[in-house]
């Protein structure tokens, strides 16, 4: 984000050097890779004051074998006490969440900002929809550019990819490769992140993450209105209410400015349902008394 030129980045972590080694690594890259905007590692809140987008990528990850679901109580803590720290400084920005999993943790993010629901939203749909496309692009030998897919729902096993919205050059995929084809290539995108954590074993995936949240950042700060789909709190779109999941909104400088509602079918739409039940059982677990969203999720 940095190397995009338009905002000075503050790295932050509990681990005392870390952050401060990752920052000055990365700003001693300037001058080759031509960016002006700064970079510094702290282990203090009051260094990242008033930021306008706040990233929170703090908990623990997974190891292989483990599902996102597994880091929710471990991470409930954490989140809880990252945001407030957020809140404290940074009373107007906007918090995107990567903690796993993702809806809950969004879920969690809201409720303990206090931040009405256009300011609290997840990396999600992004990050599922480019793993998507780069599996579409390569079986059919076609540049990425081409391929615009749709991924909605939970960041996990109960995510629902939609090949009948996806298409490449405007032709739906559905008319482009057999049945059995699609059905792996959904298979390997709902296990996207796991595939990655079974090949590196001791963390997950780092770069198309990273590569997402960028993308949701660059919409944000250049106030794009670029349509992405993100973990968005719901009240009563898709019929869906009070649950974080994943669908399209469009994304610029007051962060979700609209939630777009797709038309689906009959079965898409149960799958989507099928989606917030998983969410709602984990934010369940997580025993949140229910008034703060309710007084939270405005807007
Ligand atoms: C993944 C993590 C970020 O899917 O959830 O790789």
């Amino acid at each position: 984000m940095v190397e995009r030129g338009y905002a000075d980045i503050v790295l932050i972590d509990i681990i005392e050097g870390l952050p401060q080694g990752k920052a000055l690594d990365i700003l001693e890259s300037a001058p080759i890779l031509n960016f002006d905007t700064h970079i510094i590692g702290t282990n203090s809140y009051q260094e990242t004051a008033n930021s306008d987008v706040v990233i929170i990528t703090s908990g623990t990850g997974r190891k292989p074998g483990m599902t996102r679901d597994e880091l929710l109580l471990t991470n409930v803590k954490i989140i809880t006490e990252v945001t407030h720290n957020v809140v404290n400084h940074s009373p107007n920005g906007i918090i995107i969440v990567v903690t796993n999993p993702v809806d809950a943790m969004t879920h969690l993010a809201i409720h303990s900002s206090h931040f009405p629901r256009n300011r609290v939203f997840g990396l999600s749909g992004v990050l599922d929809s480019t793993r998507f496309s780069s599996f579409i692009a390569t079986e059919l030998n076609v540049s990425v550019k081409d391929v615009s897919v749709c991924v909605l729902g939970q960041h996990g096993k109960n995510m629902v990819v939609i090949p009948r919205l996806s298409t490449v050059g405007g032709t739906p995929i559905t008319k482009l490769l057999p049945q059995e084809t699609i059905d792996k290539l959904v298979e390997r995108t709902i296990n996207g992140g796991a595939e990655i954590v079974n090949l590196l074993k001791t963390c997950s995936a780092f770069y198309a993450p990273s590569a997402a949240v960028a993308r949701m950042v660059d919409a944000v700060i250049l106030d794009k209105k670029e349509v992405l789909p993100c973990a968005t709190y719901l009240q009563g779109e898709y019929g869906i209410k009070d649950t974080v999941i994943s669908v399209p909104v469009k994304l610029g400088k007051s962060g979700i400015e609209r939630i777009i509602e797709l038309e689906l079918t009959d079965e898409e739409k149960q799958a989507l349902t099928t989606s917030a039940e998983a969410v709602q059982e984990l934010v369940k677990t997580m025993k949140l008394s229910k008034p703060n969203i309710k007084h939270t999720a405005r807007g």
